[in-house]
């Protein structure tokens, strides 16, 4: 079972006059199957913490462990296949390629991850069907709604099974129902033993999680 391991994570943005200290300090671990949720308010390092999880950002200290290996004592060159291969990224944003229909945003992902055509083609079909989105495969982002965008981005997450999905804000551009969908479906991919963490301030998500921590000013306070 894939675990991802943080210890003493710091990010500080050097700027030109000042430098942001964004996370200091910040040790989390999660384990399969479990969906961790990390509050905090606007500015308190919540994107940041998670893009070093999910190895886009380099900390500044410290180490993040996925499968035993540590992830920013790698070669620069192999962290696109790392992150390719454990980690889906779900957005607040969805951010979808808008000239391509939900199939096919599922299916750019699958092609990264070495399926191709049809094989493709069908497993987005299955990845959609999932989230509830069998009648939507040919259509254009704009043509869905938020919480439609959301599934399609979850199912674009899913592709390719990785054991750790990392969601910014997933529930915060939609309203009650779609944001439980939302939730019911990160459960969903909780049970076949991910691991799930997700940074937000929305307090609609508290009871379809496992664990919640606190991020104030960059610190984990609980
Ligand atoms: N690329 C950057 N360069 C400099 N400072 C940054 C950068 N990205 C974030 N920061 C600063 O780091 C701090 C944490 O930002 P971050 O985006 O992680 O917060 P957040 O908790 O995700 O906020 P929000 O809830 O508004 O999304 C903020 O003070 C922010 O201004
Ligand atoms: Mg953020």
């Amino acid at each position: 079972m894939t675990t991802i391991e943080a210890t003493a994570l710091t990010k500080v943005y050097r700027e030109a006059t000042t430098d942001v200290v964004a996370v200091r300090d910040a040790s989390l671990a999660t384990a399969a199957g479990e969906i961790v949720a990390v509050m905090g308010p606007s500015g308190s390092g919540k994107t940041t913490l998670l893009s070093m999880l999910g190895c886009i950002l380099r900390p500044t200290t410290g180490t993040v462990t996925i499968d035993g290996q540590r992830v920013w004592d790698s070669d620069e060159r192999d962290l696109p296949r790392l992150r390719r291969r454990y980690v889906g990224f779900i957005f607040q944003s969805f951010n979808l390629f808008p000239a391509l229909t939900a199939a096919e945003n599922v299916e750019v992902v699958l092609n990264l991850k070495g399926l191709d055509g049809r094989a493709a083609r069908r497993e987005a079909g299955r990845l959609l069907e999932r989230v509830g989105l069998a009648p939507r495969l040919d259509f254009r982002p704009r043509d869905l709604s938020g919480g439609e965008k959301q599934r399609v981005s979850i199912a674009r997450a899913l592709a390719g099974d990785p054991p750790l999905i990392l969601a910014d804000e997933p529930t915060a551009n939609l309203d009650a129902s779609n944001g439980e969908q939302v939730m019911r479906l990160l459960r969903e991919a909780a049970a076949q033993g991910r691991s799930v963490v997700i940074v937000t301030h929305d307090h609609r998500v508290a009871p379809w999680v496992d664990r919640t921590v606190l991020l104030e000013d960059g610190r984990l306070v609980a």
